[in-house]
């Protein structure tokens, strides 16, 4: 399936740390990530950005191992993701959330909250239908188990998109670019959604954008990605006021292009 529901235990979530490591990552010649390294702590809300083409979501697709990389590694909670064997067994549950929310079309707002839900068996039916009715108001979707994915905007497609994360309580949720395709009232409206959910679960979020003021509103700490390094890693604060040259740039460019000029 697209969104890529992984892990193994249950109970509530509890957060993770992800340390990533001089990881290298080329295709053919192209050397997307260079010696990237980033200490992401258990709960914290930890926004990427920068440019297109700078290799934000080839960085996340290696965190929940959708990519290998040619080197270095990822560690969550201290255990390496990449080990050479046979797949290790994970203690932790990660989801993500996918730019285009990548719903299954044929199936209603309810079946896409509850899949991985009825797929691993995770708990007797009137607890699944309990528990999406629980998630699809945390996304302020109530009542709207039985519509069609086809019927929903976009803005409503990526709230079921959260919702269908939440339904596996992760410990670990990666959004890649959750903002795009969205109006700058549903935009504040997700960054709410996304600052109440990380005050009720505790999990760890991970956030891929090239919307500055989203990242800037609602992170403990951002990173700056410029063609495959990290340049700057701070808090919202420390990135407005940072003297590196690239990160001023794209405030500059970033703030006129919002004022239109
Ligand atoms: N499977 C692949 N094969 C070859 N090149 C790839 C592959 N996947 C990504 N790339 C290249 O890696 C670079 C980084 O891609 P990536 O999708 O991570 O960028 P991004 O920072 O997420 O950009 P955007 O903001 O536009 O989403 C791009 O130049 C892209 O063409
Ligand atoms: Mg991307």
């Amino acid at each position: 399936m697209d969104t890529a529901l992984q892990g193994n235990n249950s109970g509530p979530a509890k957060g993770v740390s992800v340390r990533i490591e001089k990881l290298n990552k080329s295709f053919g010649d192209h050397h997307v990530l260079k010696d990237i390294t980033l200490d992401i702590r258990a709960g914290e809300t930890f926004s990427i950005i920068g440019p297109s083409g700078t290799g934000k979501s080839i960085l996340l697709r290696h965190i929940i191992r959708l990519e290998t990389p040619d080197s270095g590694q990822v560690f969550v909670n201290g255990d390496p993701v990449f080990t050479g064997g046979a797949p290790s067994l994970r203690s932790y549950r990660s989801s993500m959330v996918f730019q285009s929310s990548a719903l299954f079309n044929s199936l209603t707002v309810g079946e896409n909250v509850g899949l991985w839900l009825r797929e691993h068996r995770v708990c007797p039916e009137p607890r699944i239908r309990g528990i999406i009715a629980e998630k699809l108001a945390i996304v302020g979707l109530e009542g709207t188990g039985h519509l069609r994915t086809s019927e929903l905007s976009g803005g409503m497609k990526k709230r079921v998109a959260i919702a269908r994360s939440l339904a596996m309580e992760p410990d670990l949720v990666l959004y890649d670019e959750p903002t795009a395709e969205l109006d700058p009232i549903t935009t504040d409206e997700l960054a709410e959604t996304i600052v109440s959910l990380r005050t009720r679960t505790g999990n760890t979020t991970i956030i891929v954008t090239h919307d500055l003021n989203f990242a800037l509103y609602l992170s403990d700490r951002i990173a700056m990605m410029h063609q495959g390094e990290i340049v700057e890693v701070g808090t919202p604060a420390e990135i407005r006021e940072s003297g590196n040259l690239i990160v001023q740039r794209f405030i500059r460019t970033t703030t006129k292009g919002l004022h239109g000029g």
